[in-house]
């Protein structure tokens, strides 16, 4: 492979990726260490976990093992605005892709979150506004999306990409969130699911939450596609259940310009992401070789 192809240039929101590869938020993306460790075996650029104003966690947040996937209960950052806002400015400092997701409880307050981070440092923002199993969520609607994201474009010029999930009218929130200013789309947040916990004869994590991984894949790849087909034109960064090279070109082919990763890096984080972004890479210089047969 020449130094071109690994070069190859990708842009969303601003930011000239080297990888289509984004590690997605969550858990992972909740500490630091990880951060720069994921930029440096590969990633084009990490999410962070999504920071939230006054985020209490009044349950235990845990991860629970399916054969096509994971459940998790997670919600938001345990660390506070403060400590983001130092860790943001640093990772300028160091000149790291970062994507700093942010929610709050109302669309002022998440205006009043993106001014902040816009103050120190310049990356660009994901809204995390989507996690169908928190406490303040209710049911998405092109409404609230337009409120999340027209508050967010009235406080600063940061570009930022609306994160949401599979589920009712999407055509309608992803043109509300175009609308309102957003840059880019990240579809998807993990959707609703229940595992039933053999052993203890109950709901596995308490109740419905959210399920990610492979078996989502099929699903979020059927939305890009059918968002495409219905004229959207919005960037979209793909997500949902990415374990293979494969999977990566599968979201492009389907409409996507990069692609998020997360549930797959639970398993060997470092060497599954350069795992993911080698056989990628491999791929695309077979189907290059191929076009110019
Ligand atoms: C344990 C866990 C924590 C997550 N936390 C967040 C979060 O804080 N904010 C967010 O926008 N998405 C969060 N997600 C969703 C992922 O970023 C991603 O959208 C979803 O898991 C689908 O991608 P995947 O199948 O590659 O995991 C989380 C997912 C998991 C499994």
């Amino acid at each position: 492979m020449n130094n071109d192809e690994q070069h190859a240039a990708y842009t969303v929101l601003g930011l000239q990726l080297r990888s289509p590869l984004i590690v997605g938020s969550g858990l992972l993306s909740d500490q630091a260490r990880n951060i720069r460790q994921l930029l440096a075996h590969g990633a084009g650029a990490v999410v962070t976990k999504t920071i939230f104003p006054g985020c209490e966690k009044t349950h235990a947040e845990r991860i629970y093992a399916i054969d096509t996937g994971m459940l998790n209960n997670t919600t938001y950052s345990k660390r506070s605005v403060a400590d983001w806002l130092t860790l943001l400015a640093q990772f300028k400092r160091e000149g790291l892709a970062i994507i700093a997701s942010i929610h709050a409880a109302t669309p002022e307050g998440l205006g009043e979150l993106a001014a902040q981070v816009a103050e120190i440092s310049d990356c660009p923002l994901e809204l995390g506004i989507s996690c169908l199993h928190a406490d303040d969520f209710t049911e998405d609607t092109p409404e609230r999306v337009d409120a999340y994201a027209r508050a967010v474009k009235q406080r600063t010029d940061s570009p930022f990409a609306v994160k949401l999930s599979l589920g009712q009218h999407l055509y309608e929130r992803a043109q509300a969130a175009q609308h309102s200013g957003a840059s880019a789309l990240t579809l998807s947040d993990t959707v609703s699911g229940l595992a039933f916990d053999h052993d203890r004869q109950d709901v596995a994590l308490g109740g419905v939450c959210g399920y990610s991984g492979a078996g989502i894949k099929p699903l979020v790849l059927a939305a890009i596609y059918e968002l495409r087909q219905r004229g959207l034109d919005l960037p979209i960064m793909g997500c949902g259940g990415v374990g293979q090279g494969r999977d990566v070109h599968e979201y492009l082919l389907a409409g996507a310009q990069t692609v998020q990763v997360y549930s797959a890096l639970h398993q060997d984080m470092f060497g599954t992401l350069k795992r993911i972004t080698d056989q990628y890479l491999e791929l695309r210089q077979v189907s290059a070789k191929r076009a110019m047969v």
